[in-house]
């Protein structure tokens, strides 16, 4: 794993173009975070209808004594998909990390986000790296193995399928020693309306993130969609209890790339996202399951939005 870097780190067009040739065809959500993906994702979690980020706020707030006796001070803070590090800099005066470790997919907006946290936190030792840490990942030498905290907020967690967060958040736990920590934020099940909202802004916000997608995509792949020919498409999946985004063609497109072409009939989906919406218990167990103990578990009033914390051993 390298220092910030600004690219796009390995090469992407295969898994692309694989995806895209899929009879379903499909983008892995990491694609969002080009550097504009990234900063319309920052605007999602100011929308009114988008109750994640400042339920998860909230919650934070309300439990904020609790978590600093259960997590202590002056640990290495990891922070997974940091983008604008603002989730994380909230934690700082309560938490006191001795280090805050940045990694994010998206390198060159995570430079500009540890430009300014440097400049508003000149004590810090800061490091960050441009990686994709949905596959496999471990820290450079430089980075300290004990005492870390990983800090997965947001509900991030709900981009795997309940199977791969398993492996996921085992495969977390082995990246630290025996007093790692997990502070993990989760999305939880609702009315079907209220979610749907949130991944369908009245303002168009979401859609916009979404369609970028295919603007990243054709600077990937050299390939050639228009945005004209794309909807956005966001709905709630009750059995898999997951919301699932997609891009529908508008009309017949054919996409061509060097190497591949693919089309679409009107109405043709590209499946972009899935966002798994997890009862409180049910993440409980899979933490439990992915080898995490003495979870706590917090939530909001109507319990929309859960914080756990939970110890490696
Ligand atoms: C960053 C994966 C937590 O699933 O809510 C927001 C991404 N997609 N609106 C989510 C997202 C559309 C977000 N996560």
């Amino acid at each position: 794993m390298q220092e910030l870097e600004p690219s796009w780190p390995g090469d992407p067009r295969r898994e692309l173009a694989a995806g895209l040739a899929q009879p379903a065809a499909q983008i892995a959500p990491k694609f969002f975070y080009d550097r504009l993906g990234s900063a319309l994702f920052a605007a999602i979690c100011q929308l009114e209808e988008y109750y994640p980020t400042r339920t998860e706020r909230a919650v934070l707030a309300d439990c904020r004594d609790e978590l600093a006796t259960l997590a202590g001070t002056r640990r290495t803070l990891i922070d997974l998909g940091a983008g604008d590090c603002v989730k994380a800099e909230r934690l700082f005066a309560l938490l006191q990390p001795r280090r805050y470790v940045a990694l994010d997919i998206s390198a060159d907006f995570l430079a500009a986000s540890l430009a300014r946290l440097r400049r508003e936190h000149p004590g810090l030792l800061v490091n960050g790296y441009g990686c994709d840490f949905t596959s496999s990942w471990e820290l450079p030498d430089e980075v300290p193995r004990a005492e870390r905290m990983f800090l997965y907020p947001g509900s991030s967690i709900g981009n795997f399928a309940p199977d791969e967060a398993r492996r996921f958040l085992e495969g977390l736990r082995a990246n630290g020693e025996d007093d790692g920590q997990l502070l993990i934020g989760v999305d939880l099940v609702k009315d079907p309306a209220t979610l749907v909202a949130a991944y369908d802004d009245e303002l168009g916000v979401t859609a916009a993130f979404n369609r970028n997608l295919l603007l990243h995509v054709n600077r990937l792949l050299g390939c050639d969609f228009a945005l004209g020919d794309w909807r956005h498409v966001a709905l709630f999946d009750p059995v898999q209890s997951r919301i699932e985004m997609h891009l529908e063609a508008l009309r017949p497109v054919t996409v061509s790339w060097n190497g591949g072409e693919r089309q679409f009939r009107a109405g043709e989906r590209i499946h972009t996202e899935n966002s798994y919406k997890y009862r409180e218990d049910d993440f409980v167990q899979l933490l439990a399951l992915a080898g995490w103990r003495s979870v706590r578990c917090w939530t909001d009033p109507r319990r929309w939005f859960a914080v756990m914390f939970a110890r490696a051993a």
